[in-house]
């Protein structure tokens, strides 16, 4: 350990992983399945189906790495502004991956998640969403959580709001509203920051992606494309974290 002195009441922003461990909490901004298929001359779909295919190397990566949850961003707010028959697509490939993978998470010993807002999801899908999160509920080897329609915008606003109608309505007081405090507010309220995300297609940027809760993440760019993404690259990425220097503000 360094010699900088301790620091009480320090926020713990480590999520557990100091000094050369592995990340407790890898996030992936799982992009580049249109161009994936592009370059195939074949239509945006079939990238999509690859890259759903891909999310199994993640979490075969994650399990072998041992992290402890798994977030992978697979629909932003944002990406409603692309055609209708693609959100469509990516809507139906959602659905037939719980209705065919929730088994073998199950038995996997996998618990899923979602975050994100539900109220815009067909019902079928929450529905779906709502049997996989029952079912796996207590399973312990890896949490995978999934941000479907997740913004970090949306997110931070309905927190804010939630802790204004507290304060106003007297069942919360201005004092309490910590840091701490406002993270319960969020989807995230019961999980570790990330201490790792990974973009992958060559672009450098959050997209939106847990702002808050990536305040001090690691991030790691890399030119490969979604659907080629294996559990290799993902244990390149965890050795490439742990040569990392984490600070935290500290000298
Ligand atoms: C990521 O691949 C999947 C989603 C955002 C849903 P893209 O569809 O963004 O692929 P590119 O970035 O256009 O190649
Ligand atoms: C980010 O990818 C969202 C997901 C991976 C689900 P996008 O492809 O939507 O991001 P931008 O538009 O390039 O920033
Ligand atoms: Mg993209």
């Amino acid at each position: 350990m360094s010699d900088s002195p301790t620091v009480q009441n320090a926020p713990d922003l480590t999520g557990g992983a100091v000094g050369g461990d592995g990340p407790t909490h890898v996030a992936i901004i799982m992009d580049g399945n249109g161009r994936w298929a592009t370059q195939r001359g074949r239509p945006r779909s079939f990238g999509h189906k690859k890259g759903s295919e891909a999310v199994r190397e993640a979490i075969e990566g994650a399990i072998r790495s041992g992290v402890s949850v798994l977030t992978l961003y697979a629909f932003s707010s944002e990406n409603w502004n692309r055609p209708p028959s693609e959100v469509r697509d990516l809507m139906g490939l959602l659905r037939l991956y719980l209705r065919n993978e929730v088994a073998q998470l199950n038995k996997e010993n996998i618990r899923l998640r979602v975050i994100g807002r539900r109220s815009q999801l067909d019902n079928d899908i929450n529905v779906l969403i709502d049997e996989a999160e029952a079912k796996t509920s207590q399973n312990t080897r890896l949490t995978l959580v999934i941000a479907l329609n997740y913004g970090a915008r949306a997110e931070l606003t309905d927190a804010a709001k939630a802790l204004a109608a507290a304060v106003v309505e007297g069942r919360e007081s201005l004092e309490n509203i910590t840091e701490d405090r406002f993270a319960q507010e969020l989807s995230t309220a019961d999980l570790p920051d990330p201490d790792l995300v990974i973009r992958t297609s060559g672009e450098q940027r959050l997209s939106n992606f847990l702002m808050w809760q990536c305040a001090y993440a690691e991030l790691m760019f890399t030119d490969t494309l979604w659907p080629d993404f294996t559990k290799d690259d993902f244990a390149d990425a965890v050795t490439l974290y742990k040569g990392r220097d984490r600070r935290f503000g500290k000298r």
